[in-house]
Parts: structure tokens; C-alpha cells; sequence
């Protein structure tokens, strides 16, 4: 029997992040830094990781941890930018990582009909960042995640989103399908990697505030998704948080294949007000 301590720990684990320099990816970096992991956080923009990792340090130290946090520059929505990545996290990890999270994201919507230029160019943007690298870049780190200790397999989290699981109204019909997509990539990823003892598992956020669902936020006001969600809130640092532990812990050992929904309830439909509903 293990004390909730030790069974949700990630002390001393070493944990690769892609877009951990802000939003979501950095709520997951800071909780894993807070908990004695040591964080490797990924992106494009060099002054946004190095702020991120000096909060990193600080958060850990705060919590009486003493923890390796390192950036790395990079643009990995190509498989050449996903293996460079892993071979220079494997680098600053002494030839070993303890748990992936390909968090790095991309959205874009037009409506249907509208008859854009842009619709090649947003559709493969979101498919290479969403879908493709994550299969590019967990196939390039998973000599770096084999565990040999069945207690303690690695692990890769993927991050999907509510709506890959039920169609929404907003225009974004690339983004929704690379969010169904990476899903089921997860699944069909879990089997291959439990053969080197490695799990792997989808995180499906609800409605987070970020700088990505500020822009999906012209559709609705962050008040209004909040009020229709039926949890009534939007997902905050501990509801990401707390999904990444118990998926990278031992109390997530023996999980895998499994799209975790965290999302205040926006799964069985946002609650749509009526307008005469009060009367
Ligand atoms: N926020 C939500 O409500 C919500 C809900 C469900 C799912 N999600 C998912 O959660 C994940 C994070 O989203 P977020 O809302 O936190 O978005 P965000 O605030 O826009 O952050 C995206 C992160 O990815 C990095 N990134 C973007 N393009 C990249 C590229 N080509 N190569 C490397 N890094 C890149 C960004 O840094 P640089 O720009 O510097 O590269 C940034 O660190 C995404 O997968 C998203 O789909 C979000």
C-alpha cells in the first residue's frame, strides 16, 4: 500500500514538454517542476522559454526542490525538427526521459463555405503540428522512454481536446479532426509502445484560458463557455495539472490507451441557454 506521497510522485523524473513556454504546456511544466521533476520545455520563441524557465526554477525551489529545467529552441512540426528535438533532450537527460508530452498545438477555423486561399496552408499547419508530430516525435524518443522496470514504465501523454470527442459549433474543422485523430493515434500508439514498457495516453482538455483559446474565443466570450460549461468554470493550472501526475506517477502505471477528459463536463454538450428559458 503506497501514501498518496509516493504513489502520485514524479520526484526526480525527467519530463520533455513540447510547447511548455506557455498556456497549457506550462501549467503542466510547473506542476511536474513544483513536484521535484526535472522539466525540459520546447518551442519556437527563445524569449518566452528562457522566462519560463526561470519561473521553473523558481517554482521548484519554492517547494524546497533543487531541479534541472532546460529550453530547447525549436520547430517541431517537421519529423527532421522532432529528431532533432529528441536527440538534444536526450542530451540534457543523460540518454534517458521519463515521460513525453506533446502538448505543442495549432488552430484555425474559416466557415465552411467561405472559399479561402488559406485553407491548404491551415489545414496542413494544424495536421503537422497536431497529428504528425506527435507520431514523428514519440517514435523518435521511445529508445529514450524504454523502462526495464515494469513498476515504473515510461510514459507519453499526448494532449487532445473535448472537441475531438464531440463536434462543436466553431468553424475549425481541421483542429477538430486532428484532435479526433491524435486520440486514436494514442490508442493505436499504446500497443506498440507497451512493448517497451512504455504507456501512453491522451489528456482531452475542456476550455483552458490561453493564448490559442483566446484567439477560438471570438466565437463565444470566456464568460459565457464558462457559464455553459456544466462544471460552471473553465480548466485552470490544477485541473491539467493534477490529469499529467496521476497519468506520469505510479498511480498511473498500469494505464494506457486511455483519452482522459478533463473538461468540466463539455463532453455531454455545453449548456446552451435558451433565450426563454427564465420565463
Ligand atoms: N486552451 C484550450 O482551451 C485547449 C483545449 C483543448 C486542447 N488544447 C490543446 O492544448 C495544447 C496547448 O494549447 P494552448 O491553449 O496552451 O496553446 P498556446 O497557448 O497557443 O501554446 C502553444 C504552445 O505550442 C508552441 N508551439 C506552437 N507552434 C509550434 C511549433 N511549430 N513548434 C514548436 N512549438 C510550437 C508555442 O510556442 P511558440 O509559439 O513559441 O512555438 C506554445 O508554447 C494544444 O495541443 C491544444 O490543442 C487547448
Amino acid at each position: 500500500m503506497s501514501a498518496i506521497s509516493s504513489l502520485f510522485s514524479v520526484a526526480s523524473k525527467s519530463v520533455l514538454i513540447t510547447g511548455g513556454s506557455r498556456g497549457i504546456g506550462l501549467m503542466f511544466a510547473k506542476t511536474y517542476a513544483a513536484n521535484g521533476a526535472n522539466v525540459t520545455i520546447a518551442a519556437r520563441s527563445e524569449d518566452v522559454l528562457r522566462e519560463a524557465a526561470k519561473e521553473l526554477g523558481e517554482v521548484s525551489a519554492a517547494n524546497g526542490h533543487e531541479c534541472k529545467h532546460t529550453y530547447l529552441v525549436g520547430d517541431s512540426s517537421s519529423r527532421e525538427g522532432c529528431e532533432e528535438l529528441a536527440a538534444a533532450a536526450g542530451e540534457a537527460n543523460g540518454g534517458s526521459l521519463d515521460v513525453l508530452v506533446n502538448n505543442a498545438g495549432a488552430a484555425w477555423g474559416e466557415p465552411f463555405a467561405r472559399k479561402s486561399g488559406r485553407m491548404n496552408w491551415g489545414f496542413d499547419k494544424v495536421l503537422d503540428l497536431n497529428v504528425k508530430a506527435p507520431f514523428y516525435l514519440t517514435h523518435a524518443c521511445m529508445d529514450l522512454l524504454a523502462s526495464p522496470d515494469r513498476a515504473e514504465p515510461g510514459r507519453v501523454i499526448n494532449v487532445g481536446s473535448v472537441v475531438g470527442l464531440t463536434p462543436q459549433s466553431a468553424p475549425t474543422h481541421a483542429y477538430d479532426a486532428s484532435k479526433a485523430a491524435i486520440h486514436h493515434l494514442t490508442k493505436k500508439m499504446s500497443v506498440d509502445l507497451a512493448e517497451r514498457n512504455i504507456t501512453c495516453n491522451a489528456i482531452a482538455p475542456g476550455f483552458v484560458p490561453s493564448k490559442m483559446s483566446a484567439q477560438l474565443g471570438t466565437y463565444a466570450s470566456f464568460d459565457d463557455i464558462a457559464k455553459q460549461t456544466p462544471l460552471g468554470r473553465l480548466g485552470n493550472e490544477d485541473d491539467m495539472g493534477g490529469a499529467a501526475l496521476y497519468l506520469s506517477s505510479k498511480a498511473g502505471a498500469w494505464v494506457t490507451g486511455v483519452i482522459l477528459n478533463v473538461d468540466g463536463g463539455a463532453v455531454g454538450g455545453l449548456q446552451i441557454k435558451l433565450a426563454d428559458e427564465d420565463e
